[in-house]
């Protein structure tokens, strides 16, 4: 059996972010075969078409390590009923020049936590119209909106709750399943 690399986006730059710990709790309950990579978008430039011809070094990184990965997991909160800009700016750096896109083919998971009721849906809706312009296989169920309440991360920055755990087990399986599926 081969070994797969998925790659990790994590939607947030803060220091402390929920969204950063869940998706460290989360690259743990895979199987050995599968190793996770965090891919870096905080140094990336803001996207300007004139650079195409000439990236700044984060963006020929980010556009390998994508290039290398068997899919590509999007662990994000949501900014004002969507994505964050950061996000936004890493998805477009990596799909230029035109015909160029690094995404394409890559099967995406989409995750999210936020404190507001709604846990991330609309930021995930509106992630997802994107995966589908960039040609990513987007696992389309299950779906998961996580709400950080009071004690949702234990003190060592574990997810509390055996259940959500449970839940994000089965999740993870599935999208690995999925990986697998689009994997040469
Ligand atoms: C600019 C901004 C806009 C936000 N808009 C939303 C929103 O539309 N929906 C929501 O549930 N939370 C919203 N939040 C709250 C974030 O989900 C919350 O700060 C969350 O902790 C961010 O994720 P992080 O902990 O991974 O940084 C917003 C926060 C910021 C800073």
């Amino acid at each position: 059996m081969r070994d797969y690399q998925v790659g990790v986006v994590v939607g947030s730059l803060r220091r402390h972010s929920f969204n950063r710990k869940l998706a460290a709790t989360i690259v743990k309950l895979g199987p050995p075969e599968f190793s996770f990579r965090p891919l870096q978008i905080s140094d990336l430039p803001l996207y300007n078409r004139d650079d195409d011809d000439n990236p700044a070094e984060p963006v020929k990184r980010l556009k390998a390590e994508i290039l290398a990965s068997d899919g590509i997991l999007f662990v994000t909160p949501e900014y004002n009923r969507s994505m964050p800009g950061v996000l936004k700016n890493a998805l477009d750096h990596a799909s230029r020049p035109y015909g160029q896109s690094a995404w394409a083919g890559k099967p995406a998971g989409v995750l999210g936590i936020t404190i507001g009721a709604a846990g991330t849906s609309m930021a995930q809706q509106h992630l997802r119209n994107v995966l589908v312009y960039l040609d990513m296989p987007t696992l389309a169920q299950p779906e998961i909106f996580l709400q950080a309440r009071e004690g949702f991360f234990a003190a060592d920055g574990s997810i509390a709750s055996a259940d959500t755990r449970k839940l994000l087990q089965g999740w993870l399986d599935r999208y690995l399943a999925w990986v697998t599926r689009f994997a040469g």
